[in-house]
């Protein structure tokens, strides 16, 4: 079930039996000359969207679709939240989804650069009820599509060379896989991006001067990608019901 694709009688019915949600969260910013702007939103919802094709008891909030990327915004296109106003917003959705009685809450996530943030503001979440020794109203978890299990070891195993760290042909095969008249190509030079620290956009943009981080796009396939995607969907539904079933202690 697509939230977003739902109307509320749905979403109040399916709350009956169903108390898990899972929210695709990434970013808009660049991915090299060839890959696509909303490549890291994009990923997670792919997978996400063809899981619930699969298994229609998953229920899927709307994509968070903006990020951490300061260190992008010197390349156009490039949108960002600021640390701060992302944590705002993530308690904002959780807040949202819990009101409703959404009890565990799964971020399925497309962007590295997401992680720390995310991770801060489920501390700050569960540090309101700490204080007030309570428990939550809900259990929050972060999972890189990449970090499902089997994934990265098949990423790895398709692109032994040239993965790289940003605008990896993993990723960009599979938006090539979901929106194939979307490929776009380029003479990548050099064919394998340079890699090193990341820091402010000016930085960014002098170390990586086409945006790539250690990667070449250029291995990416749509059928490589529609691997990735069979890959990720039962490992994603596996996860997801894992986490859904958790006994928690004392409750
Ligand atoms: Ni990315």
């Amino acid at each position: 079930m697509l939230i977003a694709y739902s109307a509320w009688p749905e979403i109040d019915a399916r709350l009956k039996t169903t108390k898990t949600v899972v929210v695709p969260i990434g970013s808009n910013e660049q991915h090299g000359p060839t890959g696509l702007l909303g490549t890291d939103w994009m990923c997670p919802e792919i997978i996400a969207h063809a899981a619930e094709k699969a298994d229609d008891s998953l229920v899927v909030a709307p994509t968070f679709n903006i990020g951490m990327a300061q260190h992008h915004l010197a390349f156009a296109g490039t949108i960002s939240l600021r640390p701060s106003t992302f944590m705002a917003a993530i308690t904002d959705w959780v807040s949202s989804l819990s009101r409703h009685g959404f009890e565990r809450i799964y971020f399925l996530n497309g962007h590295g650069g997401n992680v720390a943030t995310i991770e801060a503001t489920f501390s700050e979440l569960y540090a309101e009820w700490s204080f007030v020794e309570e428990e939550p109203p809900y259990v929050l978890k972060l999972r890189n599509w990449w970090d499902l299990p089997g994934v990265n070891g098949l990423c790895n195993a398709i692109f032994p060379t040239g993965h790289g760290m940003h605008a990896t042909p993993s990723e960009i095969a599979v938006t090539q896989a979901a929106y194939p008249d979307r490929i776009k190509s380029a003479e990548y030079s050099p064919k394998i991006a340079p890699s090193g620290p990341i820091r402010d956009a000016l930085d960014y943009r002098a170390r990586f001067p086409d945006g790539r981080i250690g990667s070449d796009p250029g291995q990416a396939s749509p059928e490589k990608g529609q691997r990735i995607i069979d890959a990720a969907v039962p490992a994603l539904l596996k996860d997801v019901a894992a986490f859904a079933d958790e006994v928690l202690p004392g409750r």
